[in-house]
């Protein structure tokens, strides 16, 4: 039977930063402001939701964030992972920051396009060389039949590049969300949030360039 949801531990939190008025600058600058402050309160900022959709529907999974410009937002992952099909099938891509250590919470909608080889090349050679082999072995998001093997096929690999620098695997590189639409909330008391979200100035659903303010219109929503 379900338990009433009043009887499930929770909080009520208050939520009282102060107003959030116009953001007067692009979302870049503005995304690069909340991002500084929330790496001061927050254990992990870099860790965005990305969901992605196929046939069945949606599905959402945690990665970290490890670029960002007026492109988008960079990530990487496995090509032929599951989130790795699907946004190759399909770009259309939503993304959360859950900062809600600092009352905030940033929401993207876009488009994801497979990174450079030369931007994938550039994070693979400086991840732990840990991390490199067990991309080398990892067919992410396929069945394994046990961690024993798991653990056999990257100490064969780790054997096999011994004394060499391991390469980055095709299948493992970035994929960049360009973004159509992006909001950033700010939670306010009596649960009457700020909210602004930017979209393109002229109706268009086709990602635009983060730092051209003149591209985006900000508009406030009811919470
Ligand atoms: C904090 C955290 C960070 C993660 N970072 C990544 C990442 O950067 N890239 C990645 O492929 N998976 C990352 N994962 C694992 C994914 O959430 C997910 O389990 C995996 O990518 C398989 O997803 P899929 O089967 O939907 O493709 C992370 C998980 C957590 C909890």
């Amino acid at each position: 039977m379900t338990e009433p949801v009043d009887r499930l531990p929770q909080t009520r939190k208050s939520y009282d930063s102060g107003i959030f008025d116009h953001p007067d600058t692009s979302p870049l600058t503005l995304f690069r402001q909340w991002y500084d402050a929330a790496a001061e309160h927050v254990r992990e900022p870099n860790a965005m939701t990305v969901s992605t959709l196929d046939e069945w529907g949606p599905s959402s999974r945690i990665v970290l964030l490890k670029g960002l410009d007026e492109r988008g937002f960079l990530f990487f992952t496995d090509y032929d992972s599951a989130k790795g099909r699907q946004l190759r099938a399909d770009p259309r891509v939503a993304v959360n920051f859950p900062w809600q250590d600092m009352e905030r919470q940033v929401r993207i909608r876009g488009l994801a396009e497979v990174a450079s080889a030369e931007d994938s090349d550039a994070y693979f050679a400086v991840r732990p060389r840990g991390s490199q082999i067990g991309a080398n072995v990892s067919k992410q998001s396929q069945p394994v039949a046990d961690r024993k093997q798991m653990q056999a096929e990257y100490d064969a690999a780790a054997a096999e590049f011994e004394g060499r620098d391991v390469p980055r695997p095709e299948h493992w590189g970035g994929f960049r969300v360009h973004v159509f639409e992006i909001e950033f909330w700010q939670g306010q008391q009596n649960r009457f949030h700020d909210r602004w979200v930017f979209r393109r100035s002229d109706g268009s659903h086709e990602p635009a360039d983060l730092a051209d303010a003149s591209a985006w219109s900000a508009l406030r929503l009811y919470p």
